[in-house]
Order: structure tokens, then sequence, then C-alpha cells
């Protein structure tokens, strides 16, 4: 019982509560959280109008019932263009510091800004989108009742984030294990439960109760793609291939997997943390050979699993108001 009790400081005690019946999240003294601000960010986050041609949505590549990603390695934006980075979940997203694979956003109304103008993704111009929604007879009716005000940007933005703010969850098997069900999860997640926080060396990266540091990394994996990583923003040699850690939760539901999609299953990486990573210059000594049997790496893909909040897909607050 040593490391379940370790794992138990690690992980701080969360209530396993329904995420519908969550109170909603204070937000920043810049953007407090409103009902008004939650219900405008949820119908514009579902809604193409966001998008030049009309056709993408952020929850094109952010579905709830992936946990808010896509199927695609790169999923597609506006006329099939293809950026180069996998969709990441948005659960829990408002408890990140630092934002995007790259670590490149503060917070998510700075974020918001990149997906709505970027070539690749809704390839918007800021005088389009206001003059869009004000266009838009409800949408503007709703930005006054949120913002006392016409559309603009800034407001657009802040509307996305209040929304997204809302998206947590903390209904995984392993959160009710942590209050103390300890039938929530089987004899083989326990294992990998054991293994995550010792022999597997996971936690020291893949840390509390989202199970990320929110620090970039080099985890040894081999690079498909031309994407620096840290190195994109700092310039610097040795922070080629250092992405900021991802969350684990709903991790079943996220593949495929890393920050190029280059991953189609959670074997396959686990398989190659096993193996100490592959060769880079840069590689984290975190990162070595683990010497896990078949038997083990089976426990360790079993914990993961039980950190799937089912209830996230059922969530009428995470789907449009009118499907
Ligand atoms: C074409 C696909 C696509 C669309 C459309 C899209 N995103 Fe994303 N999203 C991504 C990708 C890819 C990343 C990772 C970007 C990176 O690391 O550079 C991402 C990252 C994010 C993140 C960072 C999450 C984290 O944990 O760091 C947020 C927040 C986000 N998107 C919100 C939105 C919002 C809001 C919209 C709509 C305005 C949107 N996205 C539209 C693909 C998309
Ligand atoms: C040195 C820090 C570090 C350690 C140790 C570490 N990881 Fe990671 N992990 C990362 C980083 C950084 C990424 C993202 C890398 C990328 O996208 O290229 C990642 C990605 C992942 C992903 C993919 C998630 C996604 O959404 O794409 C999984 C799953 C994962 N790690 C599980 C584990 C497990 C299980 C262990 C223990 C065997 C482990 N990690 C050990 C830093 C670490």
């Amino acid at each position: 019982m040593k490391v379940s009790a370790a794992a138990l400081l690690i992980l701080t005690t969360a209530a396993a509560a329904s995420s519908a019946l969550a109170p909603l999240p204070p937000g920043p003294p810049s953007n407090p959280t409103t009902a008004e601000k939650v219900a405008l960010g949820r119908a514009l986050f579902f809604d193409p109008i966001l998008s030049r041609d009309r056709t993408v949505s952020c929850a094109s590549c952010h579905d709830p019932a992936r946990a808010f990603t896509a199927p695609q390695a790169v999923s597609p934006g506006v006329q099939g263009r293809l950026g180069r980075r996998n969709a990441m979940t948005l659960v829990n997203v408002g408890d990140r510091r630092a934002l995007t694979w790259a670590g490149a956003s503060p917070n998510l109304e700075v974020q918001a800004m990149i997906p709505l103008q970027d070539h690749a993704e809704l390839d918007m111009t800021p005088d389009l989108l206001r003059e869009r929604l004000t266009a838009d007879p409800v949408y503007a009716a709703q930005f006054r009742a949120a913002f006392g005000e016409a559309p603009t940007v800034q407001r657009l933005v802040q509307a996305l984030a209040a929304f997204q703010r809302t998206l947590t969850s903390r209904g995984s098997p392993v959160d009710r294990y942590q209050a103390g069900d300890g039938a929530a999860l089987s004899a083989a997640q326990v294992r990998g439960l054991d293994l995550f926080f010792d022999k597997a060396e996971c936690f020291h990266c893949h840390t509390g109760r989202d199970f990320t540091d929110g620090l970039a990394h080099n985890n040894a994996m081999r690079v498909f793609n031309p994407d620096l990583g840290l190195a994109d923003r700092t310039e610097q040699e040795s922070d080629v291939g250092r992405f900021v850690t991802p969350t684990l939760r709903n991790v079943a539901l996220t593949g495929p997997y890393l920050h190029d999609g280059s991953r189609a299953t959670l074997r396959e990486l686990l398989e190659t943390y096993n193996d100490g990573g592959e060769p880079n210059p840069n590689a984290d000594p975190l990162i070595h050979p683990l010497g896990l049997t078949d038997a083990e790496l089976d426990d360790l893909e079993a914990f993961l699993h039980a950190l799937t909040d089912e209830s996230i897909a059922r969530n009428p607050a995470f789907r449009p108001e009118r499907p």
C-alpha cells in the first residue's frame, strides 16, 4: 500500500460530483464567469458562423464525444486545410497555465484568437467576425445580455473562454477510488496505478489533479514532422522537441496521441516509454528503459482507461443547445 498512499498525496482529493451540477467557475477578474457569457460562448463554440466558409466550428476539432478532441492526427479546418498539430482536449482547460502544445498562450482569451484567425483553422479576421455577429439579431441580443454592448472580438473571446472554463470533470473511476470507493478500480487498474506512481516513473511529469505538471519536456519520442516545440518560441537548441506535458484525463478517448498525432494507440506509446524512448539528443533523463513486463504494460494501460469520465459525452451542458 506504500505507493497508493503516495498517489493519494499527489492527487488532491476532489469530489466526484457530476459536472452538470458544478457551480460556475469564478473566472479571472478581467472576465468573471456569468451564466449569460457561458450561454453565449456555448452557442458560438458549436456554430460554424465563426469560420470563413461557415463549415467549421470549434467543436469540429474539439468534439465532446471524444473529450473535446478529434479522431484525425491533424484535423482539417476550412477548405480541408491542415495545420501541423493534434487537437487537444479541453476538459479542465480552465486550470491550464500554459496553453497549446508549446505553451504559447497564457490564457483562454488569448488562445481563442489563434484558431479564429489561423489560415488552416477558422480563417477569420476581426472585422469579418464583428460584421457577422452584429448582423445576426440573436447573437447581437445575446452579446447585449452578456456584456451590455454590441459584438466585438474582445467580447467574443471572453464568451468562448467563459464557456470553456465550465468544461470541468472529476468523475473518472480514479476520482471515485481516491474519494474512498475501493471498488471503483479493478485489481489490474490498482496495480497499474502503483506502477504509474513508482516503477514506470510517469508521475514525475504527469502529476497533480490533471496528471500534468504544466511544464515542457522532451519525452524522447521520434517526431515525424518539422515541429520544434518550445524552441519555436525560445529559439534555443535545447528546447527542440520539448512540449507541454498533456493531461491524461480521458486519454482513452483522445487518440491519436502526441502533439503530431503520430501514435495511434496507447499501447504503442507505452511500449516506446518502456524501451526508454527513441534516440534524441534532448531527451529528458527521466525517460530510460523501464523493464516492465507485458503483464505490467497491460496493468498500466488498464489504469489509463480508468481516467475516463463517461459522463462527459452525455452532459447536456457540454453540447449545443439546439443540436
Ligand atoms: C482545425 C481544428 C481546430 C479548430 C477549428 C479549433 N481548434 Fe483548438 N486546437 C486545435 C489544435 C491543433 C490545438 C493545438 C495547437 C497547438 O499546440 O499549436 C488546439 C488547441 C486549443 C486549446 C489549447 C488547449 C490546451 O490545453 O492547451 C484551446 C483552449 C482551444 N484549442 C480552443 C479552441 C476554440 C475556442 C476554438 C474555436 C474558436 C478552437 N479551438 C478551434 C485544433 C482546432
Ligand atoms: C519527462 C516527462 C514525462 C514522463 C516521465 C512521462 N511523460 Fe508522458 N508525456 C510527456 C510529454 C512532454 C508528452 C507530450 C509529448 C509530445 O506530444 O510530443 C507526453 C505524452 C504522453 C501521452 C499522450 C497524451 C496525448 O494526449 O497525446 C501519454 C498517454 C503519456 N504521455 C503517458 C505517460 C506514461 C504512462 C508515462 C510513464 C510510463 C509517461 N507518460 C511518462 C512527458 C512525460
